[in-house]
């Protein structure tokens, strides 16, 4: 539980794919929320965490079956407003004497549905049922039904399969509903979220410029006198991240940026002179390119690129940390989908597949504390706030780029020579895609150099170069993603570059394998 002077409002978590998405829709509305599992919300935590409201999460169990979950009875006495959501409408009513069934007949509905009023007039339902038709599109995805309502309820509004599609409980202020407004296929979802915000009382006060103020108190207190060491690495989240540190404790702040050699074109110098000339950070800029290029050689296997490059990371920057007097605290930028305590109902781990490298275990290892100062952020919310800070937009929109960097664009063995020959092809790719106004509908853009030589002709002569595969692709949170579908004529355009520019590359793909069952990068 974080502290804060805000009213703040508790996601009970029931183990939904897309509880984050609710977090994600308050977050909006400027409303502080926290998503904690049901496992974790006791009657104590609901005393201390203090809700101004409540929301119950949907989930994949069945309130018919025995030990499936619930919250603590006394929520339904603190007084304040609830929304229950798919498996939450059918706890709450559950709880309160409604009746919920199995939906082995005709009522499961997956998808979309089309839900009418039943009554409008009541304040949850502003903005509901104008557009003309009467009706709203919602997303469904459930098995059980609400067959009987929990007295003091209502119904507000239908849909074919969910008699009970919109339920309230007008006096307690508690709603319920089947489908899930936080959504993109229930599009007028957020209205609903906006209602029940304001029917609580919540006047909106959280927001990047107050967060700002706050978190740099926060930091004071925290830090005190003492140095802060910081692995800055040119990504949105490291960056904010410093900025808001130097804001709150100005030189006491050094940032490594450890350059590895597997840089783009001109990153380093744009990193490093943006933060140093430009904000007045102090940083060490840690030029360990042979270090790093040296341990590669002749490696060609994926992970073991990751793993050497996530070893000699923490070794550089332990190196440089170590010079550093009286350093006490590591700042790192965690952001809240990393904390979030999901529940778990299949118990086992996941599969690793991808080791992803990051300075986890440093802290111990060196004796230093965390600075998490964006712990309670989204990314969304994060790119605000460094707006708030005065990083340029350049920065705050840049696509992300992974930590081992360019050697997980060289499949097979990484050379000088390849990684020259890629950096510059990227250039041109990027370049192209700015030009084209592209860049800021695209997730994330590179070039990948493969492992092949193949023929061609230029001028009178043959050719024996290398080919490489472009990849761009749309994505939300990078779980999945869809390739961009670029006109012909730009790829022809883009590729007709490249092979001039670029000495070294005769042959341009295009990588149009979405995500699953590919991966975004090649390795
Ligand atoms: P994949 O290739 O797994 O990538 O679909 C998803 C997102 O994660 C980035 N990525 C990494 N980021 N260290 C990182 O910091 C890594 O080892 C790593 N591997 C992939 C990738 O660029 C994409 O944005």
């Amino acid at each position: 539980m974080t502290e804060t002077a805000h009213d703040r409002l508790l996601i009970i978590d029931f183990g939904s794919q897309v509880t984050q998405l609710i977090a994600r829709r308050l977050r909006e509305l400027n409303v502080y929320c926290e998503i904690h599992p049901f496992q974790n919300v006791s009657a104590a935590f609901l005393e201390e965490f203090a809700p101004r409201a409540v929301i119950f999460s949907g989930g994949p169990d069945s309130v018919m079956r025995e030990g499936s979950p619930r919250p603590p009875k006394e929520v339904y006495d603190l007084g304040v407003p609830i929304l229950g959501i798919c498996y939450g409408q059918q706890v709450m009513m559950h709880d309160l004497g409604g009746r919920v069934e199995a939906g082995e007949h005709a009522t499961a509905e997956f998808g979309r549905a089309w839900v009418t009023p039943t009554d409008t007039k009541d304040g949850f339902l502003t903005g509901w049922f104008l557009d003309g038709t009467g009706r709203e599109q919602a997303w469904m995805s459930h098995g059980d039904h609400v067959s009987e309502l929990a007295p003091g309820f209502q119904v507000l509004g239908t849909s074919p399969g969910a008699p009970f599609a919109i339920t309230a409980d007008t006096d307690r202020r508690f709603y319920a509903v089947q489908f899930h407004p936080e959504v993109h296929h229930t599009p007028n979802g957020r209205t609903l979220y906006e209602n029940f915000v304001r029917m609580a009382g919540f006047t909106g006060d959280w927001t990047m410029a107050a967060y700002r103020e706050e978190m740099v108190q926060i930091i004071r207190d925290q830090v005190g006198d003492a140095k802060v060491i910081c692995a800055l690495s040119g990504g949105v989240d490291s960056s904010v991240a410093a900025a808001l540190l130097h804001e709150a404790i100005g030189e006491n702040l050094t940032c490594v940026f450890v350059d590895h050699g597997l840089l783009r074109l001109n990153e380093a110098e744009e990193v490093v002179g943006m933060f140093r000339d430009h904000m007045n950070l102090s940083v060490i800029h840690a030029q360990e390119q042979e270090l790093f290029l040296g341990a590669l050689e002749g490696v060609s296997d994926p992970e073991t690129k990751r793993k050497t490059i996530g070893r000699l990371f923490i070794d550089v920057f332990q190196k440089y940390a170590d010079q550093i007097e009286g350093a006490r605290f590591l700042a790192q930028g965690t952001l809240y989908p990393d904390v979030i305590e999901s529940v778990s109902f299949s118990g086992g781990p996941s599969v690793t597949i991808k080791s992803h490298h990051n300075v986890g275990g440093l802290p111990e290892k060196m004796g230093l504390k965390l600075v998490e100062p964006l712990r309670e952020l989204f990314k969304d919310e994060v790119r605000t706030l460094g707006r708030e800070l005065g990083l340029p937009d350049s920065f705050i929109g840049r696509h992300p780029f992974p930590g081992p960097g360019l050697a997980i664009r060289c499949p097979g063995e990484i050379t000088r020579d390849k990684l020259e020959i890629l950096r510059k092809a990227d250039a041109v790719y990027i370049d192209q895609i700015r030009k084209h106004g592209l860049y800021d509908e695209i997730w994330q853009a590179f070039v990948a150099i493969l492992p092949v030589r193949t023929v061609g002709v230029m001028g009178d002569g043959r050719t024996y170069d290398y080919a490489c595969a472009l990849r761009a692709v749309t994505s939300v949170d990078g779980m999945t993603a869809d390739y961009y579908p670029f006109s012909h004529d730009f790829l022809g355009e883009t590729a007709t570059r490249i092979i001039n520019e670029v000495k070294g590359i005769n042959r341009v793909t295009y990588d149009v394998t979405s995500k699953p069952p590919g991966t975004i990068e090649w390795e």
